[in-house]
């Protein structure tokens, strides 16, 4: 993947990689707390994005949306008509485009080769092209060496599958966010609703059910619960309360490294 600085498309950050205006002021109303990496995995529709996204709002973090990465990718192959079985052209692709992104109030935004794909990431098409782009592993190397350098410098909320495992296994704060199947299901057809995408309730869940399960089982960079991550259920929670469940983990972590 190549990041280049000069002849930037109108409307492209000129950032090298990705840089939010509220990662430099923060929140002059929270306490100072030491900028931390937290890292939160899941299933589909554990709503991961929402509260993650949340989280960096009221930290004044950096919100990092792993998924919108592989999307866009995954957009991007179909686009040039990429075979989606074949890892090998889907890695030299993977290292050859130009991905920017950005994070605009709470918006996660994408760019590939100066083109931007955020309306183009959500939606069932999309969902069936990802779940195969993402067991390549030459695409998984060159976006998780993207990933690390996102969150050098901490402050950053990131959320995908492989964050707690592979990515920053060393985070400050590890969370493994889930839901019931029907819950999950019950979010995403939802979600699809409001932005006037008409599908069937089975279709969802038949689509949920196979991206968790090629999730799980990819031999590199796959699904699961590390032993030190904090396992959330949030069938019967608010965003709100799983928002501040972990905000409360942050704040234990803080105290435990500063000893305030
Ligand atoms: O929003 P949802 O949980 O449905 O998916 P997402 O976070 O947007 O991720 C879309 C797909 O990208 C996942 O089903 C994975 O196949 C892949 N992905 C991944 O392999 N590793 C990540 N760190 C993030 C996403």
């Amino acid at each position: 993947m190549i990041f280049r600085r000069g002849r930037i498309p109108a409307g492209v950050p000129r950032k090298l990689l990705l840089m939010s205006d509220k990662s430099k002021v923060g929140n002059p109303d929270k306490p100072k707390m030491r900028k931390l990496r937290i890292a939160i995995d899941g299933p589909a529709g554990a709503g991961k994005s929402t509260v993650a996204r949340m989280l960096a709002q009221k930290l004044g973090y950096l919100y990092l949306d792993t998924g919108a990465m592989y999307r866009a990718l995954a957009v991007t192959a179909v686009d040039k008509g990429i075979d989606l079985n074949d890892p090998v052209k889907l890695g030299e692709m993977a290292r050859q485009v130009d991905m920017r992104v950005r994070e605009d109030n709470g918006v996660f935004r994408v760019w590939v080769d100066g083109v931007e794909l955020t309306d183009r990431l959500r939606g069932p098409e999309t969902d069936r092209a990802v779940k195969l782009l993402a067991m390549a592993r030459p695409v998984r190397e060159v976006l998780v060496a993207i990933q690390r350098k996102l969150a050098e410098a901490g402050g950053v909320v990131m959320e995908g599958r492989d964050i707690t495992s592979v990515v920053l296994p060393d985070a400050e704060v590890k969370v493994f966010l889930t839901a019931s199947l029907e819950e999950r299901v019950r979010r995403r057809w939802k979600e699809l609703k409001d932005r006037g995408i008409q599908v069937e309730w089975d279709e969802v869940k038949e689509e949920m059910v196979s991206r968790d399960q090629k999730d799980q089982e990819r031999t590199w960079g796959r699904l699961v619960q590390t032993e030190d991550s904090v396992f959330i259920d949030s069938s019967r929670m608010t965003k709100e309360e799983v928002c501040s469940a972990i905000a409360e983990l942050c704040e234990a972590r803080t105290r435990c490294c500063t000893g305030s």
